[in-house]
């Protein structure tokens, strides 16, 4: 088998993302052999469950989900799992102290195995579950921790948490997740780039005019208000997900493929983003809201289980940030990132364009783009410009060279969360977030956050399956720029 054997706990174990994310990703792994025979999943949650009744549910919800080719290995993967119940309060005392006990009886005599405790669960339960664990006696020096976003809903409560759990875990034993770095696209963003020797001469403000992030997606919030309400796209996605993109992009070239140097090179290029502070952001920053629209009902109709208040009113589905890169390599070149629920299609790309020839010869052209897609189909293009083909005058046509990884190689693509875990189980950090990364990330959106919130003004409307709000095109337009897929 190809790891230790590990008891990987999971913290809110039969929740959405438990049940959506994780366990399809460990069946996967164990189907591919990459689980030791003796690892067990021990799910914990209020549920007041027996391991059979959540072996059952396991077999129910996430049966149709993934491939079942041998069915002993389906009922070899239900045989691991388990089921703890536990109440952690919000203020550190758990309302059940046998839950503890249920878990220290069944991790008894495995303290040589790797122990993983994945947080699948709100913040707030992050430092009670660290106490809670490390009172019990539960942590032990092979035991690793596992945060999901959200990291905090600013800078303080960020580093509020990061102490909390900083105070059990060393920083080497803790895994912050940001589930698109175990993206395939994402991480072969390093390889384009550093593995290739034509790009990296290029790849500056010398020849790239801009570069664009999005991260679009068809639903809506349906359910998560209460969630949502407080959180909006730029602490939901650009907080973590399009500043994650754009340290790959812009990072300098570590030395080594190795978990600091690369996490360096990371935060240098956080640490010299430009802040936007105060009516900055109402030039470089738009906020948007979509509203009912093809049948499609809008932000404030959505279905959910919280009435509607002055912050469902103000919190943005959409943003769209012009962003720049304070450095030698990078200045003078806006970083465009934008990120919205119920746009027209769901897309996740880095487009790099970049400048026009310095002197054209022929009539038209257009500059040449590298685009980096993330989904749906995970691949890269390059769109040069070519000769349409005929015996008049040089017509020309921008043209793609275009890799599909889904085309070029047999293996199955797999899930960003499979990554991430066969990551976590081999104890290796680096597509995992370090605190200095998150903080600065933080640093940077704290003060757009505090702007929008002094401003008299609510998002732009969108309608819903649309691209976002004109401020979103005009961000781009006053500078003769149009979003990628504005041709
Ligand atoms: C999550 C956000 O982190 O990422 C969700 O909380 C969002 O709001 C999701 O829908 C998008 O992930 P993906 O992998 O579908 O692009």
């Amino acid at each position: 088998s190809g790891s230790h054997t590990a008891d990987l706990v999971v913290f809110g174990g039969t929740g959405d993302l438990s049940m959506r994310k994780l366990i399809p990703a460990l069946y996967h792994s164990d189907r591919d052999g990459r689980l030791s025979p003796e690892t067990r999943v021990i799910a914990m949650s209020r549920g007041g469950l027996t391991d059979a009744d959540f072996r059952g549910k396991v077999d129910a919800e996430v049966r149709d989900q993934v491939p079942i080719d041998d069915p002993a290995v389906w009922q070899r993967f239900l045989g691991r799992l388990h089921h703890v119940s536990v109440d952690v309060g919000d203020h550190g005392k758990d309302a059940d102290r046998s839950g503890w006990g249920a878990l220290t009886r069944l991790l008894a005599g495995h303290e040589q195995r790797d122990r993983v405790f994945y947080l699948a669960s709100p913040p707030r339960t992050f430092g009670p579950f660290c106490r809670g664990v490390d009172e019990a006696g539960l942590v032990t020096p092979r035991s690793r921790v596992v945060l999901e976003k959200p990291l905090g809903n600013d800078l303080p409560s960020a580093q509020r948490i990061n102490d909390e759990v900083g105070a059990i875990f060393g920083e080497h034993q803790i895994f912050r997740i940001d589930h698109y770095l175990g993206k395939e696209t994402v991480q072969n963003l390093l390889v384009l780039r550093f593995a290739n020797a034509f790009l990296e001469p290029i790849w500056n403000s010398l020849w790239i005019d801009h570069v664009q992030i999005t991260a679009a997606e068809t639903v809506g919030t349906p359910g998560r208000r209460g969630y949502y309400d407080h959180a909006g796209a730029l602490r939901d996605m650009v907080q973590n997900h399009l500043l994650q993109l754009l340290t790959l992009t812009a990072m300098e070239p570590p030395a080594r493929n190795d978990r600091e140097a690369i996490r360096d090179e990371k935060v240098k290029v956080l640490q010299a983003l430009r802040p936007i502070t105060g009516t900055e952001a109402d030039r470089f920053t738009v906020r948007g809201q979509y509203v009912e629209a093809g049948g499609m009902p809008g932000y404030l109709d959505e279905p959910a289980s919280t009435p509607t208040t002055e912050a469902s009113r103000r919190v943005e589905t959409f943003t769209a940030i012009r962003a720049e890169v304070k450095n030698w390599r990078w200045a003078g070149v806006p970083f465009y990132l934008r990120t919205g629920k119920r746009m027209p299609h769901r897309r996740s790309e880095i487009v790099v364009q970049f400048k026009d020839v310095p002197h054209s010869i022929f009539p038209g052209g257009a500059p040449n783009r590298l685009v980096l897609r993330l989904q749906p189909e995970e691949g890269i293009e390059l769109h040069i410009m070519a000769k349409e083909p005929g015996a008049g005058e040089v017509t020309l046509k921008p043209v793609p060279m275009s890799l599909s990884f889904g085309k070029t190689f047999t293996a199955r693509v797999p899930e960003a969360y499979e990554r991430l875990l066969t990551d976590v189980l081999a104890g290796n950090p680096t597509l995992f977030m370090r605190r200095d990364e998150v903080e600065a990330a933080w640093r940077w959106i704290d003060p757009i956050l505090a702007a929008w919130e002094s401003s008299a003004e609510l998002p732009e409307p969108y309608p819903a399956g649309t691209t976002g709000p004109a401020g979103a095109h005009e961000l781009l337009g006053r500078s003769g720029r149009a979003w990628h897929e504005e041709e």
